[in-house]
């Protein structure tokens, strides 16, 4: 996410938990997606575009300890995951950094010689923005961002929140 400061991110948070929650309630929540490709490979930051793809590879979306939702990747390392309406309790704990997308399965299973890395590929997610069926809509910064969570907790949105992994590493 575009937040540098840890400060604001913490108002955004507060902003999203203090919300009159009209929008739990209400019409048109947008329906949160994470999709992306998981690389066949070990180390930080990983190119996935260049890494060889890891197909099958079991994965979750985990925020603090809370799993929000599951998926596998296809034969060519790629994943959809649906997270469901984006409430505050999906919200708010993007917003404040807490979620990630942790690949389950072991890089063993896609390439043997990589039995002795230690560590799981793991991914930090941003929110990318809101396709509402009229283009997609990339968050112009922080004022975007700001006004694109007043929507949201206002119910005035529906389609889809569009959640990116950033790189994978080993972690
Ligand atoms: C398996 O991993 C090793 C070590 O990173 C790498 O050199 C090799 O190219 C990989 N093999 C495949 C098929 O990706």
């Amino acid at each position: 996410m575009a937040t540098k400061s840890p400060l604001l991110a913490a108002l955004l948070v507060l902003a999203v938990i203090m919300a009159p929650h009209g929008a739990e309630a209400g019409k048109e929540l947008p329906l949160a997606i994470i999709s992306g490709i998981v690389p066949c490979s070990a180390g930080n930051s990983i190119n996935a575009a260049v890494a060889p793809p890891f197909p099958n590879a079991a994965m979750q979306m985990v925020c603090g300890r809370v799993v929000m939702a599951s998926g596998m990747t296809d034969r060519s390392g790629m994943y959809t995951m649906k997270m469901g309406l984006a409430t505050s309790s999906l919200l708010a704990p993007l917003l404040g950094n807490q979620c990630k997308v942790v690949v389950i399965t072991l890089l063993a299973v896609c390439n043997a010689s990589l039995a002795s890395v230690t560590g799981t590929l793991t991914a930090s997610v941003q929110l990318l923005g809101i396709d509402s069926g009229s283009g997609s809509g990339i968050l112009g910064g922080l004022g975007g961002l700001i006004g694109l969570i007043g929507q949201i907790v206002g119910g005035l949105l529906g389609g889809i929140l569009n959640i990116i992994p950033l790189p994978f590493s080993t972690v």
